[in-house]
């Protein structure tokens, strides 16, 4: 483990912040409590201490990792849902920065703009952790790299190729994630949903110092040409109008994740999504959509997400894990 990274009293709002042996030390201290978790020996160094979940969307994922890590760690919980407390409606996001920062030791927060949880994090003078906004979901990064690391051996020189909508929270994190951590980070989409320019820009700067590469392309043969990882999440985010599936349906089926994606990739490729995913009926939306577009299995077929090159649950467990390590590294280790 590096010795010398000391995180405590940052803020985690997107790995931009962060420096590679910083998230390396994060996904250490992660498989480090992972281990110490399997194996029943348990870290309970928070007692008296207390941090606050505000979720303004929904998760099951994130909120139950941030509760499951703070019981783990002995730490008290309080879990604001959306539209439960008074944020935004009579209380700025200032205003309640101040009031929480005065009885929680660190706060998580899931929303809508960055600027949201930048402006939080400016007025609480306590840790911050982003839970996703609509361009970052850093803790989602950080379970993901653990999980490659866990199924490829390594995280350096992976070519991970994302489908679907790269301009969002999932598209950007990833490129920012792989171009920092010297992997080959490819957006394989239709050029309507490459990421932002300047964020492109800077990415590539990172992965001219780490020894990386970001790659936009709209075809599907070259782009997923032996990956070693295919990524894609939901082509309609949190918060988009219901009206924006027609679009995102048209524009992005080229780009689902199916058998012929797979079998383009490296042989021990794996297949991730941060989930939820749509990739059967068994769900009111995927099921709404089928009877509107007849399609069934959006983003990913159901094929290749119960395949065995799968790897969605272990992502979804090392969420808890990885949590945890921020938890700890920003409250003080
Ligand atoms: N992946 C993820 O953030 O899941 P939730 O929306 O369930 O938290
Ligand atoms: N892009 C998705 C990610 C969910 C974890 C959303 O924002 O809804």
């Amino acid at each position: 483990m590096t010795m010398a990274v000391n995180l405590k009293n940052r803020n985690f709002l997107t790995l931009k912040d962060f420096t590679p042996e910083e998230i390396e030390y994060l996904l250490d201290l992660a498989a480090d409590v992972k281990d110490k978790k399997k194996k029943g020996i348990q870290v309970k160094q928070y007692q008296g201490s207390n941090i606050a979940l505000v979720f303004e969307k929904t998760s099951t994922r994130t909120r139950c990792s941030f509760e499951v890590a703070a019981h783990d760690l002995g730490l008290g919980v309080t879990y604001l849902e959306p539209l439960s407390s008074q944020i935004g409606k009579k209380e700025s996001i200032a205003d309640t920065a101040r009031v929480l920062g005065r009885m929680y030791e660190g706060i998580e927060y899931r929303g809508y703009g960055q600027e949201i949880v930048e402006e939080l994090a400016k007025y609480a003078g306590v840790p911050v952790w982003n839970g996703l906004t609509n361009e970052y979901h850093p803790t989602q990064m950080l379970a993901d790299l653990l999980t490659i690391r866990e199924h490829l051996g390594r995280i350096k020189d992976v070519k991970l190729v994302y489908m679907g909508d790269a301009r969002y929270n999932m598209g950007n994190s990833l490129m920012v994630a792989c171009s920092k951590m010297g992997m080959h980070f490819t957006a394989c989409t239709s050029k309507d949903y490459f990421p932002d320019a300047g964020l492109v820009e800077q990415c590539n700067e990172y992965a001219k110092a780490s020894g990386g590469s970001v790659t936009l392309t709209e075809d599907v043969k070259t782009g997923t040409k032996d990956a070693d990882v295919i990524y894609t999440d939901v082509w309609v985010s949190m918060g988009e109008p219901d009206e924006v599936w027609e679009e995102r349906i048209n524009r992005l089926s080229p780009y689902q994740v199916n058998k012929a994606v797979m079998d383009n990739a490296s042989d021990s490729a794996i297949f991730m999504h941060c989930l939820p995913a749509f990739h059967d009926l068994k769900t009111k939306i995927g099921m709404e959509v089928y009877e509107k577009f007849g399609k069934e299995g959006l983003e990913v077929t159901d094929e290749v997400f119960e395949s065995s090159q799968s790897v969605v649950f272990d992502e979804a467990e090392n969420r808890m894990h990885t949590i945890k390590a921020v938890i700890m590294a920003t409250l003080g280790v």
